[in-house]
């Protein structure tokens, strides 16, 4: 079994309608193939965690570096693994309205163990989508902890 995160933007006519096209042929498509994930978007940014069984993930992959829908792909940390991460989200995705949800359920569904190539690749994500938002990434994933005090 494998993994591989990615960064991305988003074409600019990957609208919102054209997004949600998007999520259910990918999803339909995932549980077919037995692949699962989790798909970030701030803006124009997106970040996609995917997994499953090597040659699937990546010829569904190579499918999706080329597609039109977004560009400057860039893949951020690629290996293999024993067990999917999110193994119930054939492609569970979170726009940037949505962050704090992203978070705890990233959070969550890891009983706070989020594994470090993804913790970091999100910490990334987040950092450079919202880059005038100085100090607010490393305490990103603290925050989000059921234990930790509340900002407000
Ligand atoms: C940001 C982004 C994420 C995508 N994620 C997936 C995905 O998780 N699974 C998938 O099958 N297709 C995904 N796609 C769509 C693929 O690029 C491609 O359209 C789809 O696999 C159908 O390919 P086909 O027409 O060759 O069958 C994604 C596309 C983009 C732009």
């Amino acid at each position: 079994m494998r993994r591989i995160i990615y960064r991305s933007l988003a074409s600019p006519d990957l609208d919102r309608a054209e997004m949600f096209r998007l999520l259910y042929q990918a999803r339909v498509a995932n549980e077919a193939k037995g692949l699962t994930g989790v798909l970030l978007r701030a803006d124009d940014h997106m970040l996609q965690l995917l997994e499953g069984e090597t040659w699937k993930l990546v010829a569904t992959f190579e499918t999706i570096r080329r597609d039109p829908r977004h560009r400057h792909v860039e893949v951020i940390d690629e290996r293999s693994i024993a067990q999917a991460t999110y193994p119930a989200c054939p492609m569970r995705y979170f726009d940037s309205l949505h962050i704090a949800e992203a978070l705890k359920f990233l959070n969550e569904q890891t009983q706070g163990h989020v594994p470090r190539p993804i913790e970091d690749a999100v910490r990334g994500f987040f950092a450079d989508a919202f880059a005038d938002a100085d100090g607010v990434s490393p305490l990103l994933f603290e925050a989000a902890r059921p234990s930790s005090a509340r900002p407000c």
